[in-house]
């Protein structure tokens, strides 16, 4: 089989990695790819939210099954265009890709359909917005409506923050028209679990939890990023909690979207707080997580590619999806002043017996030679039995990395050991 894969970050080379392992698979295409995917994929210099291109390219290229991973294309709505040229693709359509798109129906839809999640108000007006504002309760939490880049969510502590991020989101523009309307919601608080599943829109198969650090720097200071680590399974995601949220938000989220005519199939992503009022929902994603896929997806005992043509022949439920019971840590390494400014174009030394533990997010090759080329450069994986091993045997790998100006945080994974410990 010819597989495309959209998108050109870790989380792709992580896909491209599992799929790999499928007997089947002759060529595997990764649009654009990356200098680090260039080893595992073909890699072809189309941008991922290029959708004619990206058409064209399947069809010239005789391509048996496309995998759209990033959140543009999806809400772009590259997978109908895929399969309006008779393509079969893993990812939902654009009418279900909204369930990230757009907030505002992510919202509405949960208080709809009765999904626990943070009490909210809707604004498209900036005086109302600031006005209501006055007296909500602080800290809150304001998101524009579309996509920002992972940026369009700021927690603020003091109303005069709060205010700021309104003016900065629906007045001045900072996140483009994803600003026009804006969710203001309650502050929640609890351990945050992210929750990847495949669902074919009739059954929904969880897959192994785990922890993102969003921080940039230990104890979780910093600036929010877009993840610089990750480990699974996450320790606070106990069994009962799996079925409550099972009962409570899983399963009433894909039928909701099936209600609404807007059936979901592709790899749906819940953010989760454990609250102390029970789980509630933070965000959903339309697609696998950035750095979360670099651990779940090595935990995958199952063949990836089968799980996902279940899901887009609507067959999930006829076949077994087995993770592995070890435990699996992800550091990212990352340009120092990510996610402000950076330099890029540093050569990067992998040992080559460290390959395949590693998913390369930003680097680029030039004369044969892997240079940094993004803020988060690249991800490095290790599954052993128990999480400590994990961590030790990730950081073990990192220090053999070497880049200049390479960053990482020294405590991915701590949190969630103490955690494990206390249990
Ligand atoms: P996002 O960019 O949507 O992934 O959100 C960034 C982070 O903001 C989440 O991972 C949470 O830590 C935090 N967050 C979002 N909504 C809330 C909320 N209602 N209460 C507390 N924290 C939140
Ligand atoms: N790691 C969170 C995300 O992919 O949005």
């Amino acid at each position: 089989m010819n597989i495309l894969v959209v998108g050109g970050g870790g989380r792709e080379h992580a896909i491209i990695k599992k799929i790999k392992e499928n007997k089947t698979v002759e060529q595997i295409y990764a649009l654009p790819g990356n200098g680090g995917i260039a080893a595992d994929a073909t890699c072809v210099n189309i941008a991922a939210t290029d959708v004619e291109k990206i058409v064209d390219f399947a069809i010239g290229n005789n391509i048996d099954y496309a995998v759209v991973a990033p959140d543009d294309p999806l809400v772009l709505g590259c997978v109908d265009a895929l399969q309006a040229k008779g393509i079969s693709c893993f990812g939902p359509n654009k009418a279900a890709a909204i369930i990230e798109g757009s907030k505002v129906f992510s919202k509405n839809l949960m208080k709809k359909y009765g999904i626990p999640t943070a009490a909210y108000e809707v604004f498209d007006d900036v005086d109302k917005a600031l006005e209501y504002l006055e007296t909500a309760p602080i800290p809150t939490v304001i998101k524009a409506d579309g996509l920002a880049l992972g940026k369009g969510v700021i927690i603020a502590m003091t109303r005069e923050e709060a205010k700021d991020a309104v003016i900065s989101i629906m007045q001045d523009k900072q996140f483009g028209k994803s600003g026009d309307n804006i969710v203001i919601e309650e502050f929640l608080t609890g351990p945050e679990v992210s929750v990847l599943s495949f669902t074919d829109g009739n059954v929904v198969v969880p897959m192994i939890s785990s922890m993102d650090h969003k921080r940039a720097c230990d104890n979780d200071t910093g600036l929010n990023t877009g993840g610089m680590g990750t480990v699974a399974p996450n320790p606070y995601y106990t069994d009962n909690i799996a079925e409550e949220c099972m009962q409570k938000i899983f399963l009433p989220t894909i039928r909701a979207m099936k209600a609404e005519g807007r059936t979901f199939k592709g790899c749906l992503y819940f953010g989760l707080m454990l609250t102390p009022n029970g789980p509630k929902v933070i965000e959903y994603n339309c697609r696998f997580g950035d750095p979360e896929t670099q651990v779940v997806l090595p935990l995958l005992e199952s063949d990836l590619l089968t799980v996902m043509q279940a899901v887009t022949n609507e067959t999930l439920a006829e076949i077994e999806v087995k993770f592995s019971n070890k435990s699996a840590c992800c550091v990212i390494m990352a340009s120092r002043g990510y996610p402000s400014s950076y330099e890029k174009g540093y050569e990067i030394t992998i040992p080559t017996d460290l390959l395949d533990s590693t998913y390369v997010a930003g680097a680029t090759l030039k004369d044969g030679k892997l240079l940094t080329n993004g803020g988060r450069v690249l991800g490095v994986t290790s599954v052993e039995n128990t999480l400590k091993d994990a961590i030790g045997a990730s950081y073990e790998k990192v220090e053999k990395i070497k880049f200049d100006n390479r960053y990482y945080r020294n405590d991915i994974g701590a949190r969630a050991l103490k955690a494990g410990e206390a249990k």
